[in-house]
């Protein structure tokens, strides 16, 4: 064999694959019964694929140790795919941590939002700050998701409402996509609340005409690379026909449809998001039966968010219903000053003791199929032959621990490794 290789992972006690021949996405059984392997080993290529994962005895007959870069040695140890973090909104400044107290003290988050704190707070201050300061803080705030074991994460603008800092911060996602040794799916979510002083009407007119037309502008031109496109349909923010516009504009420029919706009132989001054919809908703490049956058929994801229903005090998302009715259930940190939690396994814990998940399917939710919320399932969220090798060794010998231990995944997380490298 000419070329090296870059990492060999060997003896691992588990290696988690979590779904075998190139699937998609999982459901229902698929979720239940991960793919694992006992006592395995993984290879990834010179060009950051995985070239080979199996059980060790095979992976040393096929492979010499001398031809790779580098070899972690396992042995008591497990190997899982890096974790995928299926909504965040990253980028922002100022500091909300008042906002935390007064929720504390009974106030709701429309409340907040209302009397002009929330989101519109955080846009004073992300329109005023410079991109430098952006980049910092969202590089810190990547770091720290890395850490936790995340390798692919989709992050937001939003916190701009027009169209000069809507592209700051889709500009500062792309410095990092480009900087970082993270996976980013990117964004546009110029819709995520009415500006102060406009009406519903006016924001959509604004998107339609002034925002979407600039962002495919710079998108065809190669300068920025933007990936899904997102609107908050909530009473008082915008509604289903302003999504549905919105949202069909973003889609005929070729971007992936990922809303939040049916958060906090019942909306209709879910059988809007099955009619445009969205990738997914996040959120869905108020759907209904109707909505979860549309997305059922339409093979649209929920992108469910345990912190948001913690914090606020929600009713829980309707985990159950949804993955018996076959809906492609997914997870994401949903990071924002609002909920400030960069760990997917402690959202993935909360979703077990919270949302009544199983630890299998949470773990599926927050590989495979947050990897297809984001278009991205074909290279990411298992360990198979060809896709990237992005993978997590733990040091423990069940895989399970990353979800039952609370916290301490810095010493959980032995290595977190991106296309082959210990990052
Ligand atoms: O997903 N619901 C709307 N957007 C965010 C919150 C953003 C904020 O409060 O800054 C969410 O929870
Ligand atoms: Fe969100």
């Amino acid at each position: 064999m000419s070329s090296k290789h870059r990492l060999l992972v060997k003896n691992a006690t588990q290696v988690v694959v979590i779904c075998n021949h190139g699937e998609k996405f999982v459901t229902k059984h698929g979720m239940q019964k991960l793919s694992v392997i006992e006592n395995g080993s993984i290879v990834i290529g010179s060009d950051g694929l995985i070239k080979a994962v199996g059980p060790s005895e095979i992976i040393r007959v096929q492979f010499s140790e001398a031809s790779f870069d580098k070899v972690i040695d396992a042995t008591g140890m497990c190997v899982l795919p890096g974790l995928v973090d299926a909504h965040t909104h990253p980028v922002w400044a100022g500091d909300r941590v008042h906002e935390f107290a007064m929720k504390l003290a009974g106030a709701t988050y429309m409340d907040v939002h209302r009397a002009g704190g929330g989101i519109h707070f955080t846009v004073e201050h992300t329109r005023a700050a410079r991109s430098a300061e952006l980049l910092a803080s969202l590089s810190n705030r990547l770091v720290r998701m890395q850490r936790a074991g995340t390798t692919l994460v989709e992050c937001k603008s939003g916190y701009g409402l027009e169209l000069q800092t809507e592209l700051k911060m889709l500009e500062v996602i792309e410095e990092a996509r480009r900087t970082l040794p993270i996976n980013i799916s990117s964004t546009y979510c110029g819709a995520h609340a009415v500006p102060k002083g406009k009406t519903v009407a006016e924001a959509t007119q604004d998107i339609l005409q002034v925002q979407l037309p600039r962002l495919e502008e710079l998108m065809s031109a190669g300068t920025l690379r933007v990936d899904n496109i997102d609107v908050f349909c909530e009473q008082g923010v915008f509604d289903l026909s302003s999504t549905c516009s919105i949202l069909q504009a973003g889609k005929d420029m070729g971007l992936n449809i990922n809303f939040h919706g049916d958060e906090l009132h019942p909306m209709n989001s879910a059988q809007l998001g099955a009619q445009l054919g969205a990738l997914a809908i996040s959120h869905l703490e108020e759907v209904t039966d109707e909505g979860i049956a549309a997305m059922a058929t339409s093979r649209t994801a929920a992108v469910l968010l345990p912190t948001t229903a913690y914090i606020l005090r929600l009713p829980q998302p309707r985990a159950r219903d949804m993955l018996d009715a076959g809906v492609v259930v997914a997870l994401g940190s949903d990071f924002n000053p609002n909920a400030y939690c960069c760990s997917m396994p402690i959202v993935m814990h909360l979703a077990c003791v919270n949302m009544r998940m199983s630890m299998p399917e949470a773990l599926a939710a927050a590989t495979i199929n947050a990897a297809y919320a984001l278009g991205r399932s074909h290279t990411h969220g298992s360990l198979e032959v060809n896709k990237h090798g992005d993978l997590l060794v733990l040091d423990t010998t069940r895989w399970e621990h990353l979800i039952y231990q609370l916290g301490g995944h810095q010493e959980l997380i032995r290595y977190v490794v991106v296309k082959g490298n210990v990052v």
